[in-house]
C-alpha cells in the first residue's frame, strides 16, 4: 500500500505516454518553440509495463494514460494492450483526433471509459484555441465513442473572455447525449499565460447555469476531482473541477509518472522522484515511491493556496501542463 503522511492511500496511477501532441493548445503548450522529449529519454513499452506493475503490486487499482496527447504515440496501442493485462481500470485522457484510429484496440483492452478535452463547440473558437483546425473530427469522434457505449466525459477548461459564454451550450448539449461535461478552473502552469482574472470560479458557473436550468448535486466518491450535477431530464451531467475556488486534495489519491519517467507526487509538486534512471540501472524503485509519496504536501503542492487572486503563475515551480498530462 502506498500511503503519505496524511494518511491518503495513493491507488490510482497517471501515465503520460508523450509530451508531444497534434494539436497546439495555447493553455497547455509553452509558445515558445517547443522541443518535444526525444524518444530515447521516453518510457519504453517494456518498461512502462513493469514500472505499472511495480505500482499495481503495490496496491494501485486504477492507471489513467494521458499526454501531451496519449494516442500520437507510434507504440500507443501496444502499451495500452501491455497495461491491460495488469488487474486495474485502465482509461486514457485525449484530444480525441486519433480516437477512430484506436476504437477497436480501446474495446480489447477493455477500456470503458474516456476523458476528452473539448473547450468550445463553436469550430473558428476550436482552431484559435488549438492552432489546428479539427472541430469536426474532434466532435464527429466524440459522437462516435458515445454511440460505440464508451462513457465518455468532456474536459472544458473554462477561461474568463474566451469561452464562459459557452457553457449553457455545453449544459445543453447534455440534454439529448450520454456525455459528462466537466467545467474546469483554469490552472496556473509555466508558460500557459494564466493570470487571475482569467479563472471563472466554481460558484460564477452555477450562478450561469442556473438562471437556465434547475439540477441537482449527484453524490461524489470521495476521490473525485469533479462535484457533479444532473439536469433533470437530461441524459448526460455536468461537473466542475474547483481546484481555484475549491481543491479537493484531503481525499487525493493521485500519483503521476511523467513520459521521462518521474514520479510526481502532486499536480502541483516541485520535486519529482527519477524512477526511470534507477529502474534502468537495475535497481529497485519501491523505496523511491513510498519516499515520494510521503514527502506529499497536504494541499496544491504546498505551492498556493485558494487565495488565488494574488497569485502570479511565475511564482509556481512546476513543468508545463503538456510534459504533465493533467
Ligand atoms: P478521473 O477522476 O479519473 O475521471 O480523472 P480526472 O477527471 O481527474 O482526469 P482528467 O485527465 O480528465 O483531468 C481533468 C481535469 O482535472 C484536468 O484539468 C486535470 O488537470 C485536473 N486534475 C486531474 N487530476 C487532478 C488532481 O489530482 N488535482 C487537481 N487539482 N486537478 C486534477
Ligand atoms: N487548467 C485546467 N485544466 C487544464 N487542462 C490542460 N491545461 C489546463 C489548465 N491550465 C486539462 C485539459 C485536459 C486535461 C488533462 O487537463 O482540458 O483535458
Ligand atoms: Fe492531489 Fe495535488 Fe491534485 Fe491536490 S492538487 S488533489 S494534492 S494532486
Amino acid at each position: 500500500m502506498i500511503i503519505d503522511n496524511y494518511n491518503r492511500i495513493h491507488n490510482y496511477l497517471r501515465i503520460s505516454l508523450t509530451d508531444n501532441c497534434n494539436l497546439r493548445c495555447f493553455y497547455c503548450m509553452p509558445e515558445e518553440d517547443y522541443v518535444f522529449t526525444p524518444a530515447s529519454r521516453l518510457m519504453q513499452a517494456d518498461e512502462i509495463e513493469a514500472l505499472g506493475k511495480t505500482f499495481v503490486d503495490l496496491g494501485v487499482n486504477k492507471i489513467r494514460l494521458t499526454g501531451g496527447e496519449p494516442l500520437v504515440r507510434k507504440d500507443a496501442a501496444d502499451i495500452i494492450l501491455r497495461l491491460a493485462k495488469l488487474k486495474v481500470n485502465l482509461t486514457l485522457t485525449t484530444n480525441a483526433t486519433r480516437l477512430h484510429e484506436f476504437a477497436d484496440a480501446l474495446k480489447e483492452a477493455n477500456v470503458h471509459s474516456l476523458n476528452i478535452s473539448l473547450d468550445t463547440l463553436q469550430s473558428d473558437k476550436f482552431t484559435l484555441i488549438t492552432r489546428r483546425d479539427q472541430f469536426k473530427l474532434v466532435y464527429d469522434n466524440i459522437q462516435m465513442m458515445v454511440k460505440n457505449n464508451f462513457h465518455v466525459k468532456v474536459n472544458m477548461v473554462v477561461m474568463k473572455g474566451l469561452n464562459e459564454n459557452e457553457i449553457i451550450d455545453f449544459v445543453e448539449w447534455t440534454k439529448y447525449e450520454p456525455v459528462h461535461v466537466r467545467f474546469i478552473e483554469f490552472m496556473p502552469f509555466t508558460g500557459n499565460k494564466w493570470t487571475s482574472n482569467k479563472v471563472f470560479t466554481w460558484q460564477q458557473m452555477l450562478k450561469v447555469i442556473e438562471e437556465k436550468y434547475s439540477f441537482i448535486p449527484l453524490e461524489n466518491d470521495k476521490h473525485d476531482t469533479a462535484k457533479a450535477y444532473t439536469v433533470p431530464g437530461h441524459a448526460g451531467t455536468f461537473a466542475i473541477i474547483s481546484t481555484m475556488s475549491a481543491p479537493f486534495c484531503s481525499g487525493c489519491n493521485r500519483m503521476r509518472l511523467t513520459a521521462d519517467g518521474k514520479l510526481k507526487n502532486c499536480l502541483f509538486s516541485k520535486e519529482e522522484t527519477d524512477l526511470l534512471s534507477a529502474f534502468r540501472r537495475g535497481e529497485d524503485v519501491t523505496p523511491l515511491i513510498h519516499q515520494s509519496i510521503r514527502s506529499k504536501a497536504k494541499e496544491l503542492g504546498g505551492q498556493f493556496t485558494t487565495d488565488f487572486e494574488h497569485l502570479h503563475a511565475e511564482d509556481i515551480n512546476n513543468r508545463s501542463m503538456i510534459t504533465i498530462g493533467g
